[in-house]
C-alpha cells in the first residue's frame, strides 16, 4: 500500500549537522522517494497548527520554542506502508529508550530534542501534509 507521510528534520537534527545521515536512512528503503524537501524556519501559526493536539500539556510551550529555535527540513516522502515505516526507523518519543540502531536510539538524549517528526497515521499525514504542502495535489 503506498502511502506519503510528513517528515520534519528537527532543529536539533539540523544543528547537529545529521540531515544527510537521517536523510540517507530514509533514501537506502528500496521503493522510497523523497517527493518534496525543504529548509524552512517555522511561524507560530504552522506550529500551532502541526502541534495543536499537545496544546495545553506542559511541554506544549517548550515544544514550540525549540521547534522555532531554527530551521527544520521538511520531507515528503512516499512509499509502500512509509507512515509506520518512517515511524519505525524513528523510534519511539524518548530516545534513551528507543533502541540503538533507530535514529532517535543512536542520535537522542532528550525527549524534547528527537531529531525528527513523521507522521503517526493516514489521518495524520494528509492532515500534516496540507499544513506544510499545501501545494501538493
Ligand atoms: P512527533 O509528533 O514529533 O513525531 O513525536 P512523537 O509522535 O513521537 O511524540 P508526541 O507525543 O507527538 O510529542 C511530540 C513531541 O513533543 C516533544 N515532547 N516532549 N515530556 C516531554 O518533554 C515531551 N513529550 C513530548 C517531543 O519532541 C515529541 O517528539
Ligand atoms: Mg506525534
Amino acid at each position: 500500500m503506498s502511502q506519503r507521510t510528513l517528515v520534519l528534520l528537527k532543529p536539533d537534527a539540523v544543528r547537529r549537522g545529521l540531515t544527510g545521515e537521517i536523510i540517507s536512512r530514509i533514501e537506502r528503503k528500496a521503493g522510497w522517494q523523497i517527493t518534496a524537501l525543504e529548509l524552512r524556519n517555522l511561524d507560530q501559526e504552522t506550529l500551532e497548527l502541526h502541534y495543536g493536539e499537545h496544546k495545553g500539556k506542559p511541554f506544549y510551550e517548550p515544544l514550540v520554542a525549540f521547534m522555532a529555535s531554527g530551521p527544520v527540513v521538511a520531507l515528503v516522502v512516499e512509499g509502500e506502508r512509509v507512515i509506520e515505516g518512517v515511524r519505525a526507523l524513528a523510534g519511539p518519543t524518548d530516545p534513551i529508550a528507543a533502541a540503538p540502531g533507530s535514529i532517535r536510539g543512536d542520535f537522542g538524549v532528550i525527549v524534547r530534542e528527537n531529531l525528527i517528526h513523521a507522521s503517526d497515521s493516514e489521518e495524520s499525514a494528509e492532515r500534516e501534509l496540507k499544513i506544510f504542502f499545501p501545494g501538493l495535489t
